[in-house]
């Protein structure tokens, strides 16, 4: 990957989430000066491993372990204001300084304690073929009161305190009844009680929030050099993943322009994150899911237990039908593919190239998940290679047919893998500049 020619470059998640975008996002941070995130809330969990230290963050963006960069939380996010001020305090007392560097938009939308709980309850009544198995984050119940719009409360309105007030006890007297009929609730929101606490977070926020809109166009007409980090992956968008089995954002690049107030292009190279497997989170269709020995070996060597709400990660072999499909969406102008050390010691790897669907070979990948729930995938077998005492340091150093597996997934995604990640720690990360040198 060559950091100078990148522009200003858009992180993205080519699965659903979980693919090291943390990771990416803190190693790229390097060469920006402006770290965004446009989309979903704190349903994400990015990782960043510097050493010993372990850092899990959720709505502050993964660019604040580095020093003079600009953290923004711009429109398109879902903010909760519990969580931002547990973040800040935790990274602050890890000597990370934040609050004056973060900028967060008065345009992006408040998670309420009810939306919360309305996510809970609302996973909660459905039966067990239709739950979503959200992140429990309040995050779809806000999207909807956003676009219902009357209901909805912006950052900017925190900054208004009796209007907040008032209007906060019109809209929990409709949610308490709501939440009674629905749910045959019994625990009433005390309006004024949820007031006190988001007050006392705005007196803690308020001197982050701005017109990130216009921040941000005015770092680009400076030169700037911009980078938006993705929140979940492009197979959980709602509009083009696997609906209904997504998050209520537009979380693939489709949503970077709208999220962050910013023309499409203002972005000029868009970094694909993907694993050397396929991992997924809550329910849905997962066509090369291994519910065996295999994905069990996946998931401890990988760690694959989520970062947000501990849950254990579905595991499965690289589908490349499917990222193909998130590269020609996202319009993927490079890859980093991680994880390719936790796939050592399988003495064979698969890797689908299509799905069959009633007896025929599908031409082109479908987020339709009527016909996700039929495919076989078709898989290609290739040989697998073992972990060596020693690190990588460089591709060359990869086992001949860990590099062969690195060439065959770049031909049948469609775009360049320029990074390969062989570990979580910044330092396990071999470039690939021109492509791999050929095994
Ligand atoms: P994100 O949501 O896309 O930022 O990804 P997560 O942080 O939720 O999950 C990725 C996990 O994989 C984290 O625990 C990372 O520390 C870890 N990780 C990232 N890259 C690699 C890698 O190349 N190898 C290994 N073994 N772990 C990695
Ligand atoms: P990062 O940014 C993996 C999944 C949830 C659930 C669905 C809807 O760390 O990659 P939601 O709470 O958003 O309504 O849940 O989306 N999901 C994620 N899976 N990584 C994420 O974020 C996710 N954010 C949401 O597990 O299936
Ligand atoms: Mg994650």
């Amino acid at each position: 990957m060559n950091f100078q020619q990148l522009g200003n470059t858009c992180v993205v998640g080519l699965q659903w989430g979980d693919e090291g975008k943390g990771k990416i996002v803190d190693v790229l941070t390097e060469h920006f000066d402006v770290v965004v995130r446009y989309a979903g809330g704190a349903n994400a969990g990015h990782t960043v491993r510097i050493g010993d230290q372990k850092f899990a963050l959720h709505l502050v963006p993964s660019g604040i372990l580095r020093p003079n960069v600009t953290c923004v939380i711009a429109a398109g996010v879902v903010l909760d204001p519990e969580t931002l001020v547990r973040e800040i305090d935790g990274l602050t007392a890890r000597g990370v300084p934040v609050q004056e560097k973060l900028r967060i938009s008065d345009r992006a939308h408040l998670v309420m304690p009810y939306h919360k709980k309305q996510d809970s309850l609302s996973e909660a009544a459905l039966d067990s073929g239709r739950k979503l198995g959200t992140t429990s984050r309040g995050i779809g119940p806000c999207y909807a009161d956003k676009m219902q719009r009357s209901m909805a409360f912006r950052v900017g309105d925190l900054l208004e305190a009796d209007a907040f007030r008032q209007k906060l006890r019109e809209v929990t007297a409709v949610k308490n009844r709501l939440f009674a009929a629905l749910y045959d609730d019994k625990q009433p929101l005390d309006p004024d009680e949820i007031a006190d606490t988001y007050l006392g977070f705005a007196a803690r926020c308020a001197p982050s929030v701005t017109d990130t809109t216009h921040l941000l166009h005015q770092a680009a007409a400076e030169g700037k050099r911009l980078l938006f980090e993705g929140a979940q992956g492009t197979l959980l968008d709602i509009d083009h993943g696997t609906f209904p089995f997504v998050t209520s954002s537009n979380c693939s690049a489709t949503g970077v322009a709208a999220g962050a107030g910013v023309p499409a292009r203002t972005v000029h190279s868009y970094v694909g994150v993907i694993k050397a497997y396929c991992t997924r989170v809550g329910s849905g269709p997962f066509p090369t899911e291994q519910q065996n020995d295999i994905g069990r070996y996946i998931r401890e060597r990988g760690q694959e237990f989520g970062t947000t709400t501990g849950r254990p990660r579905r595991c499965g072999w690289f589908d490349a039908f499917a990222a193909r499909y998130s590269v020609m969406l996202g319009g993927i102008t490079e890859v980093a593919l991680m994880h390719l050390d936790t796939l050592a010691g399988l003495s064979e790897v698969n890797v689908c190239t299509g799905y069959r669907y009633r007896g025929r070979v599908l031409d082109y990948f479908t987020p339709n998940v009527r016909v996700l729930n039929e495919v076989e995938p078709v898989y290609e077998t290739l040989p697998g290679w073992q972990a060596t005492a020693v690190s990588w340091d460089s591709c060359e150093q990869l086992p001949a047919a860990a590099r062969r597996y690195v060439e065959r997934l770049e031909a049948l995604i469609g775009a360049p893998i320029t990074l390969v990640s062989v570990g979580a720690d910044r330092a396990a990360t071999l470039h690939r500049p021109g492509g791999l040198p050929r095994a």
